[in-house]
């Protein structure tokens, strides 16, 4: 029998995955979930054949090149992969793989989530009950947004984009959405495509970013974009922290030049603009949009199908670099 492929997991894993990671790999999991620096990664990494890792414990340039050549895969338990440097990876020969697909719909439900969440000022009417503050219901009371009839523009129409504007059609919803290219309109749920996002910003009652982090979307919202949204906008963001400019949101939060924000990810995760915290119409979460069991399974499920094709000498099916 051939020897099992040695892995080295760096995050606590849900307990199906770790089972299956168990019977199928020599495998150096993490049961304390520690958060490795990368000094530690590189020395944990030596004579493994495979490093399992995803968006909390970066794989960067410096990371790879320090590697043991033992190392020829790095699979991310994520769809984003901007966390891992590809061209590193390509130079050095090590594939990557993501896993794609298994999260469109968890995450699409967190993007409906968070826009309502926000636009009904759910965080503000949390915050009264529990202080003892209610008065009881009055006509003027907490007054948000409503969804019929108000244009929501999808900032990326890949799956996860995709998949809000199937959510967000029964809404009510004017659907309105940029991307590279237009989209068959079996796609879009009859949503208007806008080749230059500058023509659409001003259109969104609604905001929601479905892109990947590249150097080209990093501070795509910056302060004259959002200048050129309609006031008392309401923005999503579900795909990566550094797509905003933080600031600049705050400010427009704090002049409700944006009414509300729902934010699932932030620049410098786990960390986030102390700006934010302070703000009623900002809602929060720390990174769920994945967070459900049978996500995190199937994420996980994906990776390992994705090391099992690589080291069975098979193509493996979501390899990015
Ligand atoms: C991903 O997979 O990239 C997500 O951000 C994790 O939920």
């Amino acid at each position: 029998m051939a020897a099992k492929a040695k892995l080295f997991v760096l995050n606590k894993l849900p307990e199906a995955v770790e089972a299956r990671l168990k019977r199928d790999y020599d495998a150096r999991l993490n049961p304390d979930d520690k958060l490795h620096a990368d000094a530690e990664i590189v020395a944990l990494s030596r004579g493994m054949d495979g490093i399992l890792t995803s968006p909390t414990t970066p794989v960067g340039a410096g990371v790879i090149g320090a590697l043991d050549q033992s190392v020829r895969i790095v699979a991310t338990f994520s769809v984003g992969f901007d966390h891992v440097d590809l061209e590193a990876a390509k130079a050095r020969g090590i594939a990557v793989t993501n896993t794609p697909e298994v999260l469109t719909d968890a995450t699409a439900d967190m993007a409906m989530l968070l826009l309502l969440a926000a636009a009904r000022r759910t965080y503000e009417g949390q915050k009264i009950l529990r202080e003892g503050r209610w008065i009881g219901w009055r006509p003027t009371q907490l007054i948000g947004i409503g969804c019929q009839g108000k244009r929501l523009g999808i900032y990326g129409m890949g799956r996860i984009g995709q998949a809000v504007a199937r959510r967000a059609k029964p809404f009510g919803f004017e659907l309105h959405y940029h991307d590279q290219n237009p989209l068959p309109p079996a796609k879009t749920e009859g949503a208007i495509f806008h080749a230059d996002v500058e023509d659409m910003l001003p259109l969104c009652d609604y905001l929601t970013i479905h892109c990947p982090l590249t150097p080209e979307t990093r501070k795509f919202l910056n302060a004259k974009r959002i200048a050129r949204l309609p006031k008392g906008a309401v923005v999503v963001n579900t795909a990566r922290g550094p797509v905003v400019d933080d600031e600049a949101l705050i400010a427009a939060l704090k002049s409700g030049h944006v009414a509300a924000a729902g934010l699932d990810v932030f620049e410098g995760e786990p960390k986030l603009h102390p700006g934010y915290l302070g703000l009623e119409n900002a809602y929060l979460l720390p990174h769920l949009g994945s967070a459900t069991l049978d996500t995190r399974n199937a994420m996980g499920f994906r990776a390992l199908d994705n090391l099992d094709a690589f080291f069975s000498g098979r193509p493996p099916r979501d390899r990015v670099a």
